[in-house]
Order: C-alpha cells, then sequence, then structure tokens
C-alpha cells in the first residue's frame, strides 16, 4: 500500500527534461534577440548629421536612390530604433 503511494508521487522524466530544455532554448533565443535589433550604424558623416526627416533619408535611400534599402528591408519609419543615430547629430528624430 505505502509502496503504490510513493510512486504517484511526481517526479521530473525523460519527457518533462525535454521539455525544460525547448522552454529555456525559447527564453535563450528571445534574449539574444533583442540584441539583433540594433544592425548597422548611421555613418557618422556630414550628409548624415544634417537630415532632419525620413522623407530625406528616403531620397537617397529609397529603390532608385545612390544607396538603396535591401530588397527585404522593413517598410517601418523609425530609421533609428534599429540603425543607431549618428554621434554628432543634431536635429529632431525622423
Ligand atoms: C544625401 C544622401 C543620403 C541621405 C539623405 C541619407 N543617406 Fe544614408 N547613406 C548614403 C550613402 C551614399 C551611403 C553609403 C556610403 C556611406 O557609408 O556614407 C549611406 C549609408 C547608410 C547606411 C549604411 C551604413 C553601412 O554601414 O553600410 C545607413 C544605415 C544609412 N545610410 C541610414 C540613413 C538614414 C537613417 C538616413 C536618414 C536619417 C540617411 N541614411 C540619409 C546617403 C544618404
Ligand atoms: C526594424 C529595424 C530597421 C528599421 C526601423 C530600419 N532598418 Fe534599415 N536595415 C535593417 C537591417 C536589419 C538591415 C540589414 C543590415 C545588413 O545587411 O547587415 C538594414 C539595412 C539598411 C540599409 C543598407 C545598409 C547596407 O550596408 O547595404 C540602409 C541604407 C538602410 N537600412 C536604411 C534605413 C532607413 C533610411 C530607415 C528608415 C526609413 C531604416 N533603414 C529603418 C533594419 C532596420
Amino acid at each position: 500500500m505505502a509502496e503504490s503511494k510513493s510512486k504517484q508521487k511526481w517526479q521530473p522524466d525523460k519527457r518533462d527534461m525535454v521539455f525544460f530544455a525547448i522552454v529555456a532554448a525559447v527564453i535563450l533565443l528571445l534574449v539574444l534577440g533583442a540584441n539583433e535589433r540594433k544592425t548597422k550604424p548611421v555613418p557618422d558623416n556630414e550628409t548624415h548629421q544634417s537630415v532632419q526627416s525620413r522623407a530625406e533619408c528616403m531620397t537617397c535611400h529609397s529603390i532608385d536612390g545612390v544607396k538603396p534599402q535591401p530588397i527585404k528591408h522593413t517598410k517601418a519609419d523609425q530609421c533609428f530604433q534599429c540603425h543607431l543615430q549618428p554621434e554628432h547629430w543634431n536635429t529632431a528624430t525622423p
């Protein structure tokens, strides 16, 4: 009697361990992924220090600009959310 009772006590078995491993892996990926939000910084040169708006960025970085964004580039507006703004930049947020 006493023996069968103790068998009902929960103990992590192999399947539980696999489950925990997957949860841990997912959390790790999310933490690491947060850093990948940042990509190439905006160059700290004269052109980039004085740009005022997204529209201005896009005069050079749209499909037919001098330095187009990659084809699959996000349509997101907040350039500086991902591309670190130049150190000597001194205008309003595009
Ligand atoms: C007058 C044209 C012009 C404007 C306006 C402009 N850029 Fe650029 N951008 C360039 C050129 C040319 C390059 C490539 C040469 C270089 O590194 O300077 C470049 C390069 C870049 C790069 C890539 C850097 C790398 O390491 O490859 C990023 C990111 C970038 N620009 C973001 C921006 C953002 C954000 C804005 C608006 C705030 C902007 N640019 C406005 C001309 C422009
Ligand atoms: C959600 C994040 C995100 C936002 C917002 C964003 N970008 Fe990017 N951008 C990227 C990533 C990621 C790349 C690819 C970098 C690589 O090739 O390593 C990239 C690449 C670029 C490149 C090409 C760099 C090169 O060396 O070829 C340019 C130019 C650029 N972005 C301009 C812009 C401009 C202008 C804006 C604002 C209108 C903007 N990006 C907003 C993530 C973003």
